[in-house]
């Protein structure tokens, strides 16, 4: 069993992505820590836990919360693309709560208490990541790997034309955990955007009448619902999840990476392919990964 944390901003692919992980038989989760980014921190942390609590109630999943600020300004949320709450899809109310540790240092407790053991799957902007890595060389060597959601090398961004959403949002942190020196697998939109669900495919996406399957379905309808003009869900996040749970669906090249902070190209991920920390998905088996997808949230 792989053991993770999921550092997210649940975000109706968010969601998709942690119902993927809940069901995997070999994913063992140590924890999921929030951040602002598609919607608020508080809003972010209640749709963790009602998600946790929704498909996996009998589980203990320590959620903890995150930072609800990037490094420097304020996020910008993403509520046209997630709706106004996040999810878009009403989950009932519950009574788990967060653990008294913040997100910093539970990522901290964790990993050094299990070096070289512990992955991370960021799925948001990564500035809990970059702050409990900050100072923290033990942190950084007790990470085995950080498997981040974002970036866009070889295309265009999402949210600028030179930026993908989660690395705009906070491009400070990301310029600090791709230079960190723990090893990052970086599943940006050169990937992502050739994975995706499509209109037409509903309103059953995922079969079966598990909560998780009916769950996904009905996110995925509401989100059509909203953006009439949209054909393509793409499954960022869920991508992320499929990476560390099967690398080999990707293809990937070792490189640099820096983040550009400041200016018309703020958040723009510019890799120079040689030897580094960091690997570039460039290349997705788009069937197999898909089917990953499928398979795990019908469950
Ligand atoms: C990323 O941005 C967010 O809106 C999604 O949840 C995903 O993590 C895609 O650019
Ligand atoms: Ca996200």
């Amino acid at each position: 069993m792989r053991r993770v944390i999921i550092d997210t901003d649940p975000g109706t692919d968010d969601a998709l992505a942690l119902l993927m992980a809940l069901n995997c038989p070999d994913l063992l989760i140590e924890g999921i820590t929030t951040v602002g980014g598609n919607a608020t921190l508080a809003q972010t942390t209640q749709n963790a836990l009602r998600l946790v609590d929704h498909v996996a109630s009998g589980r203990d999943v320590p959620v903890a919360v995150g930072a609800d600020q990037p490094a420097r300004g304020s996020f910008s949320y993403a509520y046209h693309v997630h709706g106004t709450d996040g999810l878009g899809v009403d989950l009932p109310s519950t009574a788990r709560k967060p653990q008294r540790a913040d997100a910093i240092e539970f990522i901290r407790d964790r990993t050094l208490a299990a070096p070289g053991r512990i992955a991370v799957i960021a799925l948001g902007p990564l500035t809990n990541l970059a702050a409990a890595l900050d100072g923290r060389p033990d942190v950084a060597k007790a990470i085995s790997e950080i498997v981040v959601m974002g970036g866009a090398v070889e295309m265009p961004g999402n949210i600028t034309s030179h930026a993908e959403f989660n690395i705009y949002e906070d491009p400070w942190s990301a310029n600090a955990v791709c230079a960190s020196g723990v090893p990052v697998t970086l599943v940006g939109l050169d990937v992502t955007h050739k994975t995706s669900m499509h209109r037409d495919g509903g309103p059953r996406w995922f079969e079966g009448t598990s909560r998780s399957a009916q769950l996904g379905n009905r996110i995925l309808s509401s989100s059509f619902r909203e953006r009439a003009d949209v054909q393509d869900f793409y499954l960022h996040d869920p991508l992320a999840v499929a990476a560390a749970i099967e690398p080999e669906l990707l293809t990937y090249r070792r490189a640099q990476v820096e983040v550009v902070t400041d200016g018309e190209e703020r958040g723009r991920t510019v890799a120079s392919f040689r030897d580094g920390s960091v690997q570039v998905a460039l290349g997705v088996d788009v069937g197999g990964a898909v089917e990953v997808v499928r398979t795990l949230i019908s469950k």
